[in-house]
């Protein structure tokens, strides 16, 4: 019998790992209901204790006695800026390089015609490659970009996008890719495939959606020419938070993206008549921000102040790998079929599952307290958040997703019915 057979001897093997960790403390900053155990933080993430308080003041003083006084008096117009610069602590990049703004879509739109317009003269290049089953809205914007360039998007798979690149050879304009897949975490080598775009004359745009607060990368050092992410997924930021967009500084002074806007001008408030870009990553601002997001999204980070990323994913590691460990000692009789690489430095914080009643078990899940979420067609997802999450939380789980299988509980008809959001 495997050490990890039954609940009890979960838990045991669970308490041992969790005495090792150096980021228990972080649990606290963190306000989770009681009886849940939270396995969606890579979509929507956990409420930081912080962020209350703040938007609280953010609205309360800050909106309702400073009024419009606050863009200055309380240094609300610099935010994007600030938020820029706590990401790129986490991301590997320079304050310079980095600016909160829009959604990902959006920052994906503008970075995409600025690689675009960077090889502007170079007609013969004319192919972006991006990856067939990624999130469908970096396939969506990349197409509807291509269409209005005139270029033509060539879609290859995990294990294709290589030779595909190579293959495009010198008529290789962009390559965006996610790099963590958002249904079964497999991560790209992203130094790798940064030089091997780089080396056929490409400018590399890479999605963090799944990446950043979970996983350390080094933008900079890898000399990667975009990227952009959510903020509201391990950044914790809220529903609809803000996103980002990192440019290589020396990429900055020529970029040119066609969402220009006045908080993008070189002197928004002079209102001039005719765009001038600013010279700095703010050339990438378009409008006024969602300034209580922003704030909201500003005091989430805070929790990562301290934080060292190698020991984040270290921790994610354990999680996932005693996450797939006990899954398979509890739950290998039922019908499902690992997603995600087995080999933790091959995965993002997520595992995923397979199962043909994959949304009805889900939903027996979350009814138990057990929040994951569904991908169509059959895949259960799991994120791991290692600043809240424990293996103790994990050990449970599986006692219940195993009592859920074992009793057929999941067969109840309204597990079944479909909900809008999955
Ligand atoms: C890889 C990836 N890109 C982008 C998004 C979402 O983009 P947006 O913030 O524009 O909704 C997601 C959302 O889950 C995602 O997984």
């Amino acid at each position: 019998m495997s050490n990890l057979a039954t609940p009890q001897l979960a838990l045991a093997r669970a308490d041992q790992l969790d005495t090792a960790d150096s980021l228990a403390a972080s649990r606290d900053k963190f306000s989770l209901p009681d009886g849940v155990i939270y396995l969606d933080g890579n979509s929507l993430g956990a409420l930081p204790k912080a962020v209350g308080a703040r938007l609280h003041r953010a609205i309360h003083e800050e909106w309702g006695v400073g009024l419009i006084r606050s863009w200055n008096d309380a240094d609300w117009y610099p935010a994007p800026q600030r938020v820029g610069a706590k990401i790129a602590a986490l991301t590997g990049a320079s304050a310079r390089e980095v600016i909160a703004c829009d959604s990902t879509t959006v920052n994906l739109f503008k970075v995409l015609c600025a690689a675009i317009n960077a090889q502007a003269g170079r007609a013969e290049r004319d192919v972006i490659v991006c990856e067939e089953g990624n999130f469908p809205t970096d396939g969506y914007i990349a197409e509807s970009t291509a269409a209005l360039y005139g270029k033509q998007v060539v879609f290859a798979n995990q294990d294709t996008i290589e030779a595909t690149i190579a293959g495009v050879g010198n008529k290789l304009c962009a390559v965006a890719l996610t790099h963590v897949h958002y249904k079964t975490g497999r991560i790209y080598d992203m130094q790798r495939i940064t030089a091997l775009v780089q080396q056929h004359g490409g400018r590399m745009i890479w999605d963090l959606a799944h990446t950043a607060g979970v996983i350390p990368v080094a933008l900079h050092a890898w000399n990667v020419d975009y990227a952009v992410g959510c903020g509201y997924k391990y950044l914790n930021g809220g529903p609809g938070a803000p996103a980002y967009v990192y440019v290589r500084e020396d990429l900055i002074a020529q970029l040119e993206q066609p969402l220009v806007g006045w908080h993008g001008h070189a002197a928004p408030f002079s209102f001039e008549q005719h765009f001038r870009a600013h010279p700095s990553i703010d050339r990438m601002l378009v409008g006024t921000a969602s300034q209580l997001s922003m704030i909201s999204l500003e005091a989430a980070l805070d929790v990562y102040a301290d934080i060292d990323m190698q020991a984040v994913r270290a921790k994610s590691m354990s999680l996932t790998d005693f996450f797939i460990d006990c899954f398979d000692a509890q739950l290998a009789d039922y019908g499902f079929g690992l997603a995600s690489p087995r080999e933790a430095h091959l995965r993002g914080s997520q595992v995923s599952f397979t199962h043909p009643q994959g949304y009805a078990i889900m939903q027996a899940l979350i009814e138990r307290g057990v929040i994951g979420d569904f991908r169509a067609p059959d895949i259960l997802r799991f994120g791991f958040a290692p600043l809240y999450l424990s293996h103790r939380d994990v050990a449970n789980a599986i006692a219940i997703a195993a009592e859920i299988m074992r009793s057929g509980s999941w067969r109840e008809a309204k597990y079944a019915q479909k909900k809008a959001v999955t």
